[in-house]
């Protein structure tokens, strides 16, 4: 099981603007509630949050996020929006479309982004993203944008339950991956597209994001609380948002939720 280069991290992580400070732990209960707890001590935005295991990983829709040590990438980064607090609705459809590049740049392979922010291999889940915000009365006082990929697991180290929905880097290349160089080269690409997003760029970015998803044009069913919502993936909208052509042909528009798209 290779470890994490942590000097050489240090030393590439100096160059890469969006980074101002990291922090990299051994375990911790979960990357997202560790750069929370850093952030009420005045963390600066840019800060990375890096574990190499997380005991309490936290998915979306309350779930967990299994996430064993030397398997994969669990890291976090706290972002304190300054500017541009409209676009910042986007972010994990960024940062989803942003994995899918880099990974697909990387190994060739078809990644997809899967609405509203994961990234899937041949419909398996490679990797999750969680963004949790606090405001400070009207404005939006931090973000943290946890980030989740399955690398190095083989299938028989996901959990029973996730097998058959979940895939590693591994099992799509068929070996290893450098989780050191894999994370550089994410945070490279998430540095590098944020700002531009954020400065205007939400439409063209959207037209990135739509190029990698298979999913339109399929019926949708979106669980989002004790509400269901069902019909064709029709379009999505500058602030993240799904649009979609019910039965009777009105269009519903649902910020988030759960989407199950039905295969054709
Ligand atoms: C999802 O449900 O798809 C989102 C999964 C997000 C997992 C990542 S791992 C790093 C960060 N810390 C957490 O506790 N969760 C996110």
């Amino acid at each position: 099981m290779q470890q994490f280069d942590v000097d050489f991290l240090h030393e590439n992580l100096k160059r890469i603007p969006l980074i101002s400070a990291t922090h990299i732990y051994q375990s911790v209960a979960s990357t997202n509630e560790t750069a929370r707890r850093l952030a009420k001590h005045g963390a600066p935005g840019g800060t990375l949050v890096l574990a190499d295991q997380q005991t309490g990983g936290r998915g979306r829709l309350g779930r967990t996020w299994h996430s064993p040590a030397g398997k994969g990438l669990w890291f976090s980064l706290l972002l304190r929006p300054q500017r541009h607090e409209n676009a910042w609705g986007l972010l994990p459809m960024v940062l989803s479309e942003v994995l899918v590049v880099t990974l697909r740049e990387l190994y060739g392979h078809a990644f997809a982004v899967k609405w509203p922010n994961d990234v899937l291999f041949q419909n398996r889940k490679l990797s999750g993203i969680l963004c949790e915000s606090a405001t400070a009365g009207d404005a939006l006082e931090m973000i943290v944008a946890g980030i989740g990929i399955n690398v190095n697991q083989s299938a028989d180290e996901f959990p029973e339950e996730l097998r058959a929905s979940a895939v590693s880097l591994r099992e799509v290349l068929g070996g290893e991956t450098d989780r050191t160089a894999l994370l550089l080269a994410l945070l490279r690409a998430i540095s590098d597209r944020l700002e531009p997003v954020l400065a205007g760029e939400q439409e063209l970015h959207l037209q990135r994001w739509r190029e990698f998803c298979p999913d339109f044009g399929k019926r949708v069913e979106i669980s989002a609380g004790n509400r269901r919502i069902s019909g064709i993936f029709r379009q999505v909208s500058v602030l993240g948002e799904i649009i979609i052509e019910q039965e009777h042909g009105e269009p519903a528009v649902v910020s988030c939720g759960e989407a199950t798209f039905q295969q054709r």
